[in-house]
């Protein structure tokens, strides 16, 4: 397994690999890694002769007040277990080589972007973009995979993909869970023992919809009241930031469950802002 922290070394690493043919998995990564990211490594290497991965932590894709520096980081851990998975190749950039003094582009993609985590972290998927996309471009991948966990991201990743014409096929992998339910996320790391205990609640709330769902209840305010209350009783600590419920691809809100419907949810526990989703199913 190689780590390589420059670009022109990593190209010319992809540029090897095509000249044989090889199809190139690429999975994009901020580090710490957790089951989440190791389920996705592993399907991705199922599906490809060669695996790439990133490692950076992306810093235009954090608002000002948010926790870029905090951001749990441990690339030694990451490269032991990146290679018991069987990792090909790791690309670890520094910010200023994926960063120059100089950089002016950006990628926006429209619309989907205002909604659920675009409200409150409105230049959020502006960073995700552009850096997605340059690691696209840096390393080729015929495949990229992605955690359904940032399901808006998926969304928008697939978008972008289609509008500009980006020669990467797009997988999903379902969200991997905690044995309580919690969805794995480097910044479970932020939450005191008793914010963990109450965090699993957020997973409880989305199988309550999917219950009320199953009995009938279709009306989105009444589903959704319901769940504030759920939560209100078994998360104290916990703040919501959203909860909606919007069409899967679209993202648009929706005020009845007639079709798949996503229930997605962003909540503050202590220092983490936490998300989850659930596509229902009437
Ligand atoms: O989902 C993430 O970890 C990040 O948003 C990504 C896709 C690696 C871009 O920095």
């Amino acid at each position: 397994m190689q780590v390589i922290t420059d670009i022109c070394s990593l190209r010319q690493a992809i540029n090897g690999l095509k000249k044989n043919g090889q199809v190139i998995s690429l999975v994009p990564t901020m580090g710490c890694f957790h089951e989440g990211h190791l389920a996705l490594m592993r399907y991705a290497r199922g599906i490809s002769d060669v695996l790439v991965i990133s490692i950076f932590v992306n810093p235009t894709q954090f608002g000002p007040n948010e926790d870029f520096k905090a951001y749990p980081r441990n690339l030694k851990r990451d490269i032991e277990l990146a290679s018991e998975v069987g990792v090909d190749l790791i690309f670890a950039p520094e910010p200023e080589e994926m960063y120059p003094i100089d950089f002016l582009t950006f990628v926006s993609v429209e619309k989907l972007t205002k909604y659920l985590c675009g409200k409150s972290r409105p230049t959020h998927f502006r960073g995700v973009c552009t850096v997605v996309l340059k690691l696209f471009n840096i390393c080729q991948p015929d495949i990229a995979v992605f955690g359904e966990k940032d399901w808006q991201q998926l969304v928008i990743i697939k978008q972008m993909v289609r509008d500009l014409n980006v020669p990467v096929q797009i997988k999903s992998y379902p969200i991997v869970r905690e044995s309580d339910g919690l969805a794995m996320s480097s910044r479970n790391v932020y939450l005191t023992p008793e914010e963990r205990k109450q965090a699993s609640g957020i997973y409880q709330g989305l199988c309550l919809a999917q219950k009320l769902v199953a009995r009938g209840v279709r009306e989105g305010l009444a589903l959704k009241n319901r769940l504030i209350d759920f939560y209100a009783r078994n998360i104290p600590l916990g703040k919501i930031d959203y909860l909606e419920l919007v069409h899967p691809y679209r993202l648009e809100p929706v005020t009845e469950v007639k079709d798949k419907t996503l229930l997605a949810v962003a909540m503050y526990v202590g220092q983490a802002r936490l998300i989850d989703n659930i596509l229902l199913e009437p």
